[in-house]
């Protein structure tokens, strides 16, 4: 098959892409239509026979394992290393608040983080008075990484926490990228339903992070004799009890579809590539002063308009020309993302709208 028919076929399945120009995957991404039959056949099913008896706890929990075997194989991770999140935030906090904080211990991060994983910082510091140590990487955070925060370390340090936007040569492989933990969001990038997302728990680093929630799911045995209770040895421990089971068979029918349909390299090519055009081609704006520092590294980039409301752009763009991006207010910045769904020529639209402004 050639990409184009490749790529025409998948912009076929998720709808969104044709009827509008979509670049907010970083946001939310396009639902492919096996995500929408896998959530009706899974509420018809709910509605029809009850949500009842052993073979409805079976069914449900297949579609639990399912979903974390399909983020395991997408991350390259054992599946007892993964447990289900509702979004990366709660995998942030499952995470922060896991430590065992004592007044004074530290916590560093850097100066380009999401709110999500600062709040759970910030909360702490407010509640147990920890020390959160901001590594600078620059202002485009284009600067080596290590030493800044290497040098943050201190005997104190308890937990580092940032971001990672690198597609690391088209894989993720949390077993090379070595990391202790590492949480996901399914709804963005990856095109998954409303409510989805991961965290990764490398074995060796499961103790590390006490529970802040339990529930059924994390124990052992819902009552042990005497009342007795033990956490389960693997990720699913951070699980405390039941989730939207059609929006987790969702999140098992968009991982399938993105292995066995689109493909892992054939996406990662492709969101590189068109981010590299994308950064290209609107640098031949005047005006433009591009924020990313360097082409193709993710799917995201990120730009100010000299002399523009970065609010009447986005207004603009979508009124006028059916785009959709984002704005990020609190830096006057516009942000396009390239989802593998997108088109050269959708890009060249994009520049010739900002262009005619
Ligand atoms: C770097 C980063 N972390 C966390 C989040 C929050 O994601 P979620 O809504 O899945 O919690 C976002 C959302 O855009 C993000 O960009």
């Amino acid at each position: 098959m050639s990409d184009l028919t490749h790529l025409q076929h998948i912009r076929q399945e998720m709808p969104a892409t044709t009827s509008r120009i979509y670049m907010n995957a970083g946001t939310f991404g396009p639902l492919p239509a096996c995500v929408v039959s896998a959530m009706q056949e899974r509420m018809q099913q709910e509605w029809q026979n009850g949500r009842l008896g052993a073979s409805g706890f079976e069914a449900m929990f297949a579609i639990y394992d399912n979903a974390r075997k399909g983020v395991a194989h997408l991350l390259n991770a054992d599946a007892d290393e993964i447990a289900l999140t509702d979004n990366t935030g709660e995998g942030l906090n499952i995470i922060s608040y896991g430590i065992d904080w004592h007044e004074g211990d530290e916590a560093i991060t850097t100066n380009h983080e999401h709110i999500s994983l600062l709040a759970p910082l910030y909360q702490l510091r407010d509640r147990y008075g920890i020390v959160i140590r901001v590594a600078d990487i620059g202002e485009k955070g284009d600067l080596p990484i290590l030493k800044p925060i290497a040098d943050l370390v201190t005997p104190r340090t308890s937990l580092i926490s940032l971001s990672h936007v690198s597609w690391m040569m088209g894989a993720l492989d949390m077993h090379a990228l070595n990391v202790d933990y590492y949480a996901i969001p399914i709804q963005k990038w990856l095109c998954g339903p409303d409510g989805t997302g991961a965290l990764y728990a490398r074995h060796d680093s499961l103790g590390n992070i006490k529970n802040t929630y339990v529930g059924p799911f994390s124990i052992k045995h819902e009552m042990g004799k005497d009342w007795g209770w033990e956490l389960l040895d693997k990720a699913q421990r951070f699980e405390t009890g039941g989730r939207q089971t059609a929006a987790l068979a969702g999140q098992v029918a968009v991982l399938n579809w993105l292995d066995q349909v689109v493909g892992h390299q054939w996406m990662y090519e492709r969101i590189a590539a068109l981010s590299t055009y994308a950064f290209h081609a609107l640098q031949e704006i005047p005006g433009l002063h591009m924020l990313t520092p360097r082409a193709g590294a993710s799917g995201l980039v990120s730009f100010r308009l000299e002399g523009k409301d970065d609010g009447e752009v986005v207004k603009y763009l979508n009124e006028k020309h059916n785009i959709y991006i984002r704005n990020i207010p609190s830096i006057n910045a516009l942000r396009v993302s390239t989802g593998f769904y997108n088109t050269e020529e959708e890009i060249d639209t994009l520049v010739r709208a900002l262009r005619e402004m």
